[in-house]
């Protein structure tokens, strides 16, 4: 059994007489460990996908399950394991962090949580919160400082130790190093795939940035419209894209663009 089960998921958002298909009969299964990720330009539905996995919000038909339970729908006290189990970190630190609380009060929140207490009782907040500060490269006393006293990057650790803190199985990083410079972007990075390696992390990685996907993910989906329209290994999606959409978005890229 595949760790996330995803089948034909479909998320219509409607105001009025508007309606826009967000998210169109997507299918797609995740296996435990796998890195996995999702590609596609600015509203392809992608944040919509990961949200559902994530059950933020309810599908309008589909069904997702984890670890072969259904979740989509389910209501959130019902929801512990997969609040437990499934972290995101997000795209910009600066709306993400709550900034009247202090760093060591936001990255023990989610310890904090009724649902995931009942998962993950025995973890003790302030050792873990010293322990995650520690693996993301901040300094201890980080804890009692406030997230506007961090650089950008600082800020997106403080992001991924909060993740981190219910020791969860699942990291759903949506655009989570878009908002950085360049060269910040590479260290964040850097530190997000040694932490997937060393705790064996299953890693959903949203990007609009192919070249990005290309260094993190050996697998990856391409999102066109609310669509999955190709799926592989990467680096076939490079050497061998099947849909013109995909060959674009690889076309797209500076150091592609010469190649034949
Ligand atoms: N809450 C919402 N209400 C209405 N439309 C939405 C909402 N969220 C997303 N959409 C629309 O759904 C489509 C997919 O959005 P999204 O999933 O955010 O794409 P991406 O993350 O790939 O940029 C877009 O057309 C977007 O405008
Ligand atoms: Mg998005």
């Amino acid at each position: 059994m595949s760790l996330y089960e995803v089948e034909n998921l479909t998320r219509v958002y409607s105001s009025g007489p508007r309606r826009v298909v967000a998210l169109d009969d997507v299918s797609l299964t995740v296996e435990r460990g796998q890195r996995l990720g999702i590609v596609g330009e600015s509203g392809s539905g992608k944040s919509t996908l990961i949200r559902l996995m994530a059950s933020l919000d309810r599908p309008t038909s589909g069904e997702v399950r984890f670890d072969g339970r259904v979740v989509s729908g389910v209501p959130e006290r019902r929801l512990g394991f997969l609040r437990a189990s499934v972290q995101l970190v997000l795209q910009d630190p600066r709306s993400s962090l709550n900034p009247r609380m202090n760093v060591g009060d936001i990255v023990a929140e989610p310890l904090r949580s009724p649902i995931i207490r009942r998962e993950r009782g025995d973890l003790d907040p302030r050792a873990r919160v010293a322990e995650v500060l520690d693996a993301v490269g901040l300094p201890v006393d980080a804890a009692r400082r406030y997230p506007h006293e961090f650089s950008g990057g600082q800020r997106q650790r403080i992001a991924i130790a909060r993740a981190l803190a219910p020791s969860p199985e699942v990291l759903i990083a949506d655009e989570a190093v878009s908002a950085l410079d360049v060269s910040v972007r590479a260290q964040v990075l850097n530190l997000l795939m040694g932490l997937v390696d060393e705790l064996s992390l299953t890693l959903l990685f949203v990007s609009h940035d192919l070249a990005v996907v290309r260094h993190v993910c050996p697998d990856a989906v391409v999102m066109q419209a609310g669509r999955i329209v190709e799926a592989g290994p990467t680096q076939r999606l490079f050497s061998e894209p099947e849909h013109p959409y995909t060959a674009r978005l690889v076309a797209a890229i500076p150091a592609f663009r010469a190649r034949p």
